[in-house]
């Protein structure tokens, strides 16, 4: 596990990757990595029975996104639009269950076939990589509240969320607070 002295250098490992980030190189940076909590204090926001998503930095090539989740909170079923997106546990655990999608046809506007796969369990400093479209999960906290810290790249400002019948739609994404 390493412990940065705060979330600037992790902004800064970050930076170095160049303009476009290799996800294999993004989840090298992150994985261990454990952020001094007080320099992550002014990002970290809480609602009850839900998770939040605070923007720590944003630019053409990366975000990176402190989300907080209440205890039990659950994101949708989801992918990843087109990007690649890696996050790493600060504290607490998170779930995260794992889909295979196909599309009956080609049309993404009818029902496609989900099925769980897998599930899996994360630990502070352990990580979790998604690519695009084809790449369907589900995250949640297991043990309480935590917090992870999400490195999106490109930006994502919406994804497709799924319900396990099938159905999905168009999400946008938002902040529930950005610097000023
Ligand atoms: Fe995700």
């Amino acid at each position: 596990m390493t412990t940065l002295h705060g979330v600037d250098d992790l902004v800064a490992a970050l930076r170095e990757l160049g303009d476009i980030l290799q996800p294999v190189r993004v989840a090298a940076t992150l994985r261990g990595v454990r952020v001094d909590e007080r320099t992550l204090a002014p990002y970290l926001t809480w609602s009850s029975g839900r998770y939040t998503r605070n923007l720590v930095v944003r630019d053409a090539g990366f975000e990176l996104i402190a989300l907080c989740w209440d205890k039990d909170a659950r994101s949708a079923i989801h992918d990843h639009a087109d990007s690649d997106c890696a996050f790493v546990l600060q504290n607490g655990a998170i779930t995260c269950e794992n889909y295979r999608i196909a599309w009956p046809d080609d049309s993404a506007d009818s029902a496609c076939n989900l099925t769980r796969t897998s599930t899996r369990t994360l630990r502070a400093g352990e990580i979790d990589m998604r690519s695009g479209h084809l790449s369907v999960h589900r995250v949640g906290a297991c043990d309480g509240r935590a917090v992870t810290l999400h490195v999106y790249a490109k930006p994502i400002d919406a994804c497709r969320q799924f319900d396990e019948d099938g159905t999905s739609r168009v999400a946008y994404s938002r902040y529930d607070s950005a610097p000023a």
